[in-house]
């Protein structure tokens, strides 16, 4: 599958989530992934994405594909007591987060992303998706519908925020080419067609108001709604 607008199917988009039930790859996920893989591979620390958690997040806050919860236990909440909301199509996600957060008593709901999100009057300061474009299949014009999905839940003012590695327009280092190739195919990973001007463009089509930078292999944003 290749191109901007393509259109995944439903067994592809389950199986982008899937690979995040099994054991073996979520326990190694906090260890390899965000520890080696972010800064020696996509040469992207993941104090990148701590700060961007930390600059962003608000007291009402919605995570979209939590994953291992890494980045919401390593935030700073205003005000200490987050009323937290996980969304995930992985159920095992699901489980492990809210587990690892018990202390903030988070809500959680399986969905994906790219349906609408039936959250009923929920409303939220803040929305993060880090590292979850990139798993996702289809191309970045298909991808991008998750913004159109979770910004009526946006109060505004609201900040949308995350990251995403990218294959092209973007400063890889010498382990990237290789490794996005391999990801790829395992099908770890859904972003052999993804650049930082397509998401770029799908940004500026939506957004008046944004920030989208690189930082080694990815592209970080952070978004004001308006
Ligand atoms: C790479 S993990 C990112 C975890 C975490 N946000 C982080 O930055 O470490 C991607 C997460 O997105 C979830 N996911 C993938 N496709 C999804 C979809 N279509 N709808 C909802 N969640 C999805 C996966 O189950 C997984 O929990």
């Amino acid at each position: 599958m290749t191109g901007n607008a393509l259109e995944p199917n439903a067994d592809e988009v389950l199986a982008g989530a899937a690979v995040y039930s099994k054991r073996p790859i979520l326990a190694a996920y906090d260890l390899w992934v965000l520890g080696f893989v972010c800064s020696r591979v996509w040469h992207c620390p993941n104090v990148h994405m701590r700060r961007l958690y930390d600059r962003n997040v608000d007291a009402r806050h919605l995570d979209l594909g939590p994953g291992t919860g890494f980045f919401l236990d390593k935030a700073r909440f205003p005000g200490g007591d987050p009323a937290l909301v996980l969304l995930d199509l992985n159920a095992d996600a699901l489980r492990r987060t809210g587990a690892r957060l018990a202390r903030y008593r988070p809500q959680a709901y399986q969905r994906d992303v790219l349906k609408p999100l039936d959250l009923g009057a929920a409303r939220f300061g803040s929305v993060g998706l880090n590292f979850l474009l990139h798993c996702m299949p289809g191309g970045m014009a298909h991808k991008a519908v998750v913004f159109d999905t979770v910004l009526p839940y946006v109060e505004p003012g609201g900040r949308i925020f995350g990251s995403t590695v990218l294959s092209h327009g973007v400063q890889h280092g010498k382990l990237a080419p290789k490794a996005l190739e391999s990801l790829n195919g395992d099908g770890v990973m859904n972003n052999a067609d993804d650049s930082f001007e397509q998401l770029d463009a799908e940004l500026a089509k939506r957004f008046p108001r944004y920030r989208l930078w690189a930082q080694g292999s990815v592209g970080l944003f952070e978004i004001t709604v308006v």
